[in-house]
């Protein structure tokens, strides 16, 4: 199996470096194209046997998989681009959240399919959403799923859910950081505990919680009782968060999701139904 990577930016790298170190691929299968060629060469010197395309287009002829690794408003273009060597056999993936299967199965005659990673993926976990399209056999399905089982665990999702799935699994992680980073300069600032400690602690925390609820001995509501003493230190604390808290995951969901419909009017705009239905044979 030949995969290709057309983006070698923070995730189409991410994909490359985890997808080697975990053994699910060896160089020599990997084919890669980037904009800024040096990102490819770079990482051709890494990775011995990993081949630097010089174009997208000799990236999916190389390629039985070709990943996707741009932003959005970068695949009418590229997809123009490679439209005339992509056949049907091949399984094109997009990791980006907007970008619409009926997009890419209107755009090119090859199997369609979407996989949203995340940056957990570096420690070889977290949920990589797997969204695929009408062309994708069984067999196609599993074959992208097993590749994916060895940094991640794959969790099919609808399309529909797509953002909000996005939310959890690969914005998730900033907005988490974010929590933590909020929480540990205000642990400084009040009790003179250093960065590095509050830092190691909450991280730990972190780790432990995470492992609790995905391995499904608590839920969220569960976890908080297990802890919270009524009328002790704890249930104070979350009584706070309670009332400071209100609404803000609605607005924040309101945000995203507002994000995802502006770009997806862009890409409608770009992927218009019939003009692409003209150019597709
Ligand atoms: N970051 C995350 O945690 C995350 C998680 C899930 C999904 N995603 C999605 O993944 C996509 C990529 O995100 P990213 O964080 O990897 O962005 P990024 O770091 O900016 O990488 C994008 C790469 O695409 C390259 N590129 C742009 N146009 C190209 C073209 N025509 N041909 C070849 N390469 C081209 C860029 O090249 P240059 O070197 O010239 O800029 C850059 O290296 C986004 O749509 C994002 O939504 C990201």
């Amino acid at each position: 199996m030949k995969v290709g990577f057309i983006g070698t930016g923070s995730m189409g790298s991410l994909l490359i470096n985890t997808f080697l170190a975990s053994g699910a691929l060896d160089a020599y299968q990997i084919t890669a194209s980037n904009r800024t060629r040096e990102k490819v060469v770079n990482l051709a010197s890494l990775h011995p046997g990993l081949y630097p395309a010089k174009t997208n287009r000799e990236t999916a002829e190389r390629s039985n998989i070709v990943f996707l690794c741009i932003k959005p408003h970068e695949f009418k273009e590229v997809i123009e681009y490679i439209k005339p060597v992509v056949t049907p056999d091949q399984i094109i993936i997009s990791i980006t959240s907007p970008v619409q299967i009926r997009h890419l199965e209107s755009a090119l005659p090859c199997k369609i399919t979407k996989i949203i990673p995340s940056i957990t993926h570096l420690t070889g976990s977290g949920a990589s959403l797997c969204i695929h399209g009408n062309r994708m056999n069984d067999e196609d399905k599993q074959r992208v799923e097993m590749l994916f089982s060895y940094i991640s665990r794959p969790i099919r999702v609808e399309e529909t859910y797509t953002r909000i799935s996005s939310d959890f699994s690969s914005c998730g992680p900033a907005f988490v950081a974010f929590f933590l980073e909020q929480w540990v300069e205000a642990a400084v600032r009040k009790t003179g505990i250093t960065s590095d400690e509050a830092t190691r602690l909450a991280s730990e925390m972190l780790l432990g919680t995470g492992k609790l609820l995905a391995e499904g001995a608590v839920t969220p509501s569960q976890l908080q009782e297990r802890v919270a003493v009524p009328g002790g230190i704890t249930a104070k604390a979350l009584n706070l968060l309670d009332s400071s808290l209100a609404g803000v995951f609605d607005q924040l969901i309101q945000v995203t999701h507002a994000k995802y419909e502006k770009d997806l009017e862009a890409l409608d705009a770009e992927f218009g139904a019939g003009e692409i239905n003209r150019q597709q044979y």
